[in-house]
């Protein structure tokens, strides 16, 4: 059965602009065909601690000989490893805080990425979730527009696209929605339009992009 694994790693609810998109792209993505399944992972309600310890981060073979993972330690890292592998494809909910990722996605992140495993090390490991989709929603308070007064100080999306691209092979797109501020803080308020116009594009994209996937 064709799966989506839809991740959500807004601090927000109801008003979180990501999971609204990510929530369009999952339900244009089922409508593709009658036996898909969509796994929600939201990591706000259901956060994923980070790994136990540091030589999680490699394959087994690839661990100091005297490393020691607690049996804990190694079934958690396994469940969030096996939920990504068993997905055809993954939409990211990725807000921007504090010019990086949310705290609980790059905990994600740090379980993911394991060479020998997930990514190669030096040898011709295969490479499990090359070519899978990996769509971006990439939220952000202000403006990041090339000569905006924020362009360059976004280091989220730059470790996304360096994880799940560079070393894990992914289809890595990324639809990003800036001024989201505009809607809630009234100092922002004149931006509003442009928000409101670059949102409408995002879920038109979002759309065309789950009906190619
Ligand atoms: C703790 C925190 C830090 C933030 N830091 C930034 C930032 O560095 N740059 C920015 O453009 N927006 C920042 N924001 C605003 C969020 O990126 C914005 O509200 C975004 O829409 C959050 O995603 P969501 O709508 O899916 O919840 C921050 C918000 C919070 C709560």
């Amino acid at each position: 059965m064709p799966t989506l694994l839809r991740l959500d790693s807004s601090y927000d609810d109801a008003a979180s602009v990501s999971r609204a998109l990510t929530a369009t792209f999952a339900t244009a993505w089922l409508a593709g065909g009658p036996d898909r399944a969509v796994v929600e992972h939201d990591l706000r309600t259901d956060p994923v601690a980070p790994p136990g310890r540091g030589a999680l981060h490699w394959a087994p073979g690839l661990r100091a000989p005297d490393a020691v993972v607690p049996a804990g330690a190694e079934a958690a890292h396994a469940r969030v490893l096996d939920e990504l592998l068993a997905a055809d494809a993954v939409v990211i909910g990725a807000p921007l805080y504090n010019y990086g990722l949310s705290a609980t996605l790059k905990a994600w992140l740090d379980h993911v990425h394991v060479p020998g495993v997930t990514a190669p090390f030096g040898g011709d490991e295969p490479r499990p979730l090359r070519g899978r989709r990996a769509v971006v929603v990439a939220t952000r308070g202000t403006a990041h527009d090339d000569d905006s007064e924020a362009d360059g100080r976004d280091h989220a999306l730059p470790v996304l696209r360096l994880i799940l691209g560079d070393a894990l092979g992914m289809d890595v797109h990324v639809v990003a929605v800036d001024r989201t501020l505009s809607a809630t803080v009234p100092a922002f308020a004149d931006q509003r339009g442009r928000f409101e116009e670059r949102l409408a594009a995002a879920t038109a994209e979002l759309r065309e992009l789950a009906a190619r996937t």
